[in-house]
C-alpha cells in the first residue's frame, strides 16, 4: 500500500429513502437534478478536495445503519442526507454516535419552510451541522464543510 492510499480521505455519502427518485419526484420541491447526477457532482467535487467519495442510497433503514457500522475504519467522514429517517429514526442516530465518524446532514429543501413534522432532525443533534435548502448544491457544500473539518 503506497502513502497516498494510507493517506487519502474517503467519506461515505449516505441517501436515504424515496432519493432513488430524484428526477420524478416531486420537481417543484426537489428539483430535476437525478441522484446519479448528484453523485457525479460529489465525485467529482471529491477529485478537487483530493478525497474519495463512495455513495450508498437505500430506502431500508437497516440497510443504512448496516452501512454506517461498516464505515468504522473505511470512511473518515459520513455525508448524509437521511430524508424521511431525518424525522423518525432513532436507530440511524444511535448508528452515527456509535461509530462516532464526523457527519454532516444535507437536505436539498428547505425543511425548515415545510411541514411542521419536517422541523425535528434526530440527527442534527449529533452531526457537526446541517445545510439545507440548496438543492444539489446543498451536499456540495456539506462535502467541502466536512472535508474541511477532518483536516483540520
Ligand atoms: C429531504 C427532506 C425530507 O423531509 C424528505 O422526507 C426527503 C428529502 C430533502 O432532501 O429535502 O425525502 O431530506
Amino acid at each position: 500500500m503506497s502513502n497516498d492510499t494510507l493517506t487519502t480521505v474517503s467519506i461515505l455519502v449516505l441517501h436515504g429513502p424515496n432519493l432513488n427518485l430524484l428526477g420524478r419526484r416531486e420537481p417543484d420541491v426537489y428539483g430535476s437534478v437525478t441522484l446519479d447526477q448528484i453523485n457525479q457532482l460529489l465525485v467529482d467535487e471529491g477529485q478537487q478536495l483530493g478525497v474519495t467519495v463512495v455513495a450508498l442510497q437505500s430506502n431500508h433503514e437497516g440497510v443504512l445503519v448496516d452501512a454506517i457500522h461498516d464505515a468504522l475504519l473505511k470512511h473518515q467522514g459520513i455525508l448524509i442526507n437521511p430524508a424521511a429517517f431525518t424525522h423518525t429514526s432513532v436507530a440511524l442516530r444511535d448508528a452515527l454516535a456509535a461509530v462516532a465518524i464526523p457527519v454532516v446532514e444535507v437536505h436539498l429543501s428547505n425543511v425548515y419552510q415545510r411541514e411542521a413534522f419536517r422541523h425535528h432532525s434526530f440527527i442534527a443533534p449529533i452531526a457537526i451541522g446541517q445545510i439545507s435548502g440548496f438543492g444539489e448544491e446543498s451536499y456540495r457544500l456539506g462535502l467541502h464543510a466536512l472535508v474541511n473539518k477532518i483536516r483540520k
